[in-house]
């Protein structure tokens, strides 16, 4: 192995690294110093192994084109787990193994797994450098793709070694791709292993990756430590770690609101982080701090205060065009990793949605010719774009600020054809908890029946680390502490009607329900009480620029009692899964909740 001096004098860093390239028997080490001329280098040795194509400079300057292998597309949920000692903190949501049994798994997996490679160190900080809400993670890879992605998605390299010092903590990441080469051996264009592992160790605050190369299986400041891990350190340390976009709204006086939102995927999240007002909000300005993770801590002034703990965006590509989110289309015309879209003889990228008319003749995501009529997508759906955030046209002038921005909204949603309406305010804090620890989105839009919910609590499913009936709670006692909590919201942009055409015209008509929330936090939009919660009626709504008839406003926010009753009974289900675990005050919440409706569909009767 060919060593190298190290960077810094922080022990404990070197006495991990020195402790994976044992176990691991990289051919070298490099460390990142997250350069210009490191990342050239890198993307270099990309096109020339063939994992880049790079695109055409005039049309995308300083992009790439990567195809990861067939069997290597995307997050593997069913081999991501939480290995904490009690099972019971893992809870019913999460995978769990026994973490000194895991662990010796991972070993011998680890054993000799770098051979013939290079072992990367990246030191990168999720958050803005040295701000007291942000932390710091060291990375190992054997991926080179890994490392130019982390260098666009977080702050990597020798800054952050300098501000973590001689002492500082840190969260420890490994990975590999699993495909040690042996002496000679012809490297592939995507290295990967079929047999994969997303593991966290809570207690430890670790993460072990192997096997995968790709997005949130590699690259682990986000999912695995923005989530999983730092929502375990965020219980401890009393803050929250929330899968939400952060979006900052400026009124034509100049008042900034910051709120942040939470979707399950296939909601259109990006696009609500890029929205553009519509017509009627002329003066309006929409500000990005972040599509996708917020950390908010509490601050002196008895607020939430928010950062984006990422440095770039690692978005869906298919659905993504000039009509659905042109500020997206423009994050993406340079500096870019595309991966898994597909190429045009001009050496740019497609996917489905981009155009109304796809080209004549493209390489699809596999590298195979594939013309209008081949019968299947040319980009992978799960294809992405990975851009720095200095490239967003909207980027908010606080997104790197160390002291985060004041959040006074919290907004969760769900994909429901049924049942919810818009937009409406939760009573207190602990209805909203309920509120959100109750959303989901349908697995089917069924017109006529009740389509099966799937129950996606903050949206962190997939994302929380440890027994969610735990999170439920360490949310009800954050929110009790503080002096100024954000009001919460739930909306709905996805009711459909009879005919099982959308109600809501969505997209940048969803600053409509935006302005009222503002209104309310400031404490002057109006509402009624309804069984779900306050809700706006017609004349509280901005209508200027779009034709909205009342009447249709009304079945938009109609809440049909029997709907409503099934939904609050069919809670009881999930809700059950938590056993002793679950918070009384959110048992109480749902109690109330169906006594409301209850309630008035007594009056309606
Ligand atoms: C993502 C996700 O990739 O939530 O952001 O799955
Ligand atoms: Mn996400």
């Amino acid at each position: 192995m060919v060593s190298v001096k190290s960077p810094t004098s922080h022990a404990k860093v070197n006495a991990f690294v020195a402790e994976m390239a044992a176990l691991c028997e990289p051919a070298q080490i490099h460390w990142c110093d997250g350069s210009e001329e490191e990342n050239t280098v890198l993307c270099k040795q990309l096109v020339d192994g063939g994992t880049f194509i790079p695109l055409n400079e005039k049309k995308r300057p300083g992009s790439y084109l990567a195809r990861s292998h067939p069997g290597d597309v995307a997050r593997v949920e069913n081999r991501t787990f939480i290995c904490s000692k009690d099972k019971s903190d893992t809870g019913p949501t999460n995978n769990w193994a026994d973490p000194i049994e895991m662990k010796a798994t991972l070993k011998g997996l680890f054993k000799g797994c770098m051979q013939g490679r290079t072992m990367y160190v990246m030191p990168f900080s999720m958050g803005p450098l040295g701000s007291d809400i942000s932390h710091i993670g060291i990375q190992i890879t054997d991926s080179a793709y890994a490392v130019v992605n982390m260098r666009i998605m977080t702050r990597m390299g020798q800054k952050v070694l300098d501000v973590l010092g001689a002492d500082g903590d840190f969260v420890p990441c490994v990975h590999s791709v699993g495909a040690p080469l042996k002496p000679g051996e012809q490297d592939s264009v995507w290295p990967c292993n079929p047999d994969k592992y997303i593991v966290h160790f809570p207690e430890e605050h670790a993460i072990w990756s192997y096997g995968s190369g790709y997005g949130g299986n590699a690259l682990l400041g986000k999912k695995c430590f923005a989530l999983r891990i730092a929502s375990v350190m965020a219980q401890e340390e009393g803050w929250l770690a929330e899968h939400m976009l952060i979006l900052g709204l400026e009124s034509p006086k100049g008042e900034k609101t910051y709120v942040a939102a939470a979707f399950p995927s296939a909601c259109g999240k990006t696009n609500l982080a890029m929205i553009i007002p519509p017509k009627g909000f002329e003066g309006w300005k929409a500000w990005t701090v972040g599509d996708d993770i917020a950390w908010l801590k509490p601050g002196a002034d008895g607020k939430l205060h928010a950062i984006n703990p990422e440095a770039g965006y690692f978005g869906v590509a298919p659905g993504t065009s000039d009509k659905t989110n042109p500020n997206a289309m423009q994050l993406i015309t340079k500096n870019t990793i595309f991966t898994n879209c597909a190429l045009t003889d001009d050496g740019d990228v497609w996917w489905e949605g981009m155009t109304d008319t796809p080209p004549e003749h493209l390489i699809d995501w596999q590298g195979k010719d594939w013309t209008p009529e081949a019968g299947r997508p040319a980009a992978h759906p799960n294809a992405r774009f990975t851009a720095p955030a200095t490239s967003c046209p909207t980027l908010d002038p606080s997104w790197d600020d160390p002291k985060g921005v004041p959040v006074e909204a919290f907004i969760f949603g769900g994909r429901l054809s049924h049942t919810f309406p818009l937009v409406f305010q939760s009573y207190d804090w602990n209805h909203g908890v309920y509120l959100a620890a109750t959303m989901g989105s349908e697995a089917t839009a069924a017109a006529d029946n009740q389509a099966a919910v799937r129950r996606d609590p903050m949206a962190m499913l997939p994302f929380c680390g440890y027994n969610m009936a735990d999170y439920w709670g360490h949310w009800c006692a954050l929110g009790a502490k503080l002096k100024h909590p954000p009001k919460i919201f739930r909306v709905n942009w996805f009711r459909r009607d009879e005919n099982n055409k959308f109600f809501w015209p969505g997209y940048g008509e969803n600053m409509r329900a935006l302005a009222w929330i503002v209104d309310r936090v400031h404490g002057r939009g109006g509402a009624e009480e309804t069984a779900f919660g306050y809700a706006p009626r017609f004349e509280d709504l901005t209508w200027e620029g779009l034709a909205y008839p009342k009447a249709k406003f009304e079945q938009l926010m109609h809440i049909d009692q029997a709907r409503a009753m099934h939904e609050i009974d069919d809670q009881k289900e999930f809700l059950g899964k938590f056993g002793d675990k679950m918070p009384g005050a959110i048992q109480e919440q749902w109690t109330k909740a169906r006594a409301r409706v209850e309630k008035a569909g007594a009056a309606a009767a």
